[in-house]
């Protein structure tokens, strides 16, 4: 039998259950190969089903405020997701008619979707034979044909994907790619006992699955000090939007870049940045979080002034609530809502 045949008799015993799985319906489709590119399945089945509830179809997306999209986002992380999913669904409802383009290419005109997501939403959804080439997938197919070259991009191994593929169900077959990149082909301990197709593969037979893929060296992240202030003003907690870029749209506490070993140094920078009547109060935990290309590496101070920038604005409890927080800054959301049960604001 051929690989293709081989991978979905596996796949028809041993799918994962999901919620996606068996969808037609593009806007669900979309909307779970959205999530799924950076989290986990098992971590998306929530967000998924939470998000429908509240956005059933395209038009509930389209009409919707921004903040409340970023909202039903929180703790997912890579908000830039949200906010083009929010973007491609009102073109879709306002300049497509309320429907999702036909094929991938017209696919990958639309915000947020990349040659991946257009691959994986027109196979699944419209049976079109396009391999989703994702770092799962490459790994995979990098140990069945033990590829040499350094895989620069996973669509550095499109032409032998599109030769494997099965043209009878793509979907499934995309899927079961998935399935077996989550569950045995693994990057670390892979199960090549359990694997359904080991009979084909090249690095099986060599005995050297680990050695695949190539991928080349490393970039070394760049790291940035933040020092995160829980600054009280008024009884109550100041709070900023962050402007369009790096978690864009989303809130963040007082932010001084650096790490200050000297409070009155804190509070001259405080100062100089327009905080008046800055008292340090007392040093909160450090924290650290690792983005793709970026580390911030925090340090937290509790703090009371008396008048703050423009821009900011003093929240009470149940606002504090209602905003999105990027889940970099989460130790210091957390301490915030211990502040608020001991009612400091
Ligand atoms: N990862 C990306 N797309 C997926 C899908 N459709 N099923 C399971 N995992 C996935």
């Amino acid at each position: 039998m051929s690989f293709s045949n081989d991978l979905l008799t596996w796949y028809d015993r041993c799918a994962r259950v999901l919620p996606w799985r068996g969808e037609r319906d593009p806007y669900r489709i979309w909307l779970s190969e959205i999530m799924l590119q950076q989290t986990q399945a098992e971590t998306v089945k929530g967000y998924y089903a939470h998000f429908l509830v509240t956005f059933p179809d395209v038009m509930a997306l389209a009409r919707a405020d921004e903040q409340d999209v970023l909202k039903l986002w929180e703790g997912l992380g890579y908000y830039s997701r949200a906010r083009n999913l929010h973007a491609a669904a009102r073109i879709v409802a306002f300049e497509l008619g309320g429907a999702f383009p036909p094929n991938a290419e017209g696919l990958l005109r639309l915000p947020g979707i990349g040659p991946y997501a257009a691959n994986a939403i027109a196979s699944i959804a419209y049976g079109e034979p396009v391999p989703a080439l994702d770092g799962n997938q490459a790994r995979v197919l990098s140990r069945l044909l033990a590829w040499e070259p350094v895989i620069k991009t996973p669509f550095d191994l499109l032409s032998p994907a599109l030769a494997l593929m099965s043209l009878d169900r793509p979907g499934d077959y995309n899927q079961a790619l998935m399935d077996l990149g989550a569950g045995i082909c693994t990057p670390k301990g892979p199960r090549c006992e359990a694997c359904p197709v080991s009979s084909h593969c090249s690095a099986h037979a060599e005995d050297a699955v680990l050695e695949y893929p190539h991928k080349p060296a490393p970039a070394t992240k760049k790291e940035q000090g933040l020092t995160i202030l829980l600054m009280a003003m008024n009884d109550k907690l100041l709070v900023r939007q962050r402007p369009k870029g790096q978690l864009g749209g989303l809130y963040e506490f007082v932010a001084v870049e650096g790490h200050f070993d000297d409070e009155a140094a804190l509070s001259a920078a405080l100062s100089a940045r327009g905080f008046r009547g800055v008292r340090l109060i007392r040093p909160l935990p450090d924290a650290k979080h690792v983005f793709t290309h970026l580390v911030w590496r925090m340090w937290g101070w509790l703090a009371e002034c008396d008048g703050a920038p423009e821009g900011f604005i003093a929240v009470n409890s149940a606002q504090l609530n209602a905003l999105p927080f990027p889940s970099a800054l989460r130790v210091y959301r957390e301490i915030a809502e211990g502040l608020k049960k001991g009612g400091k604001f």
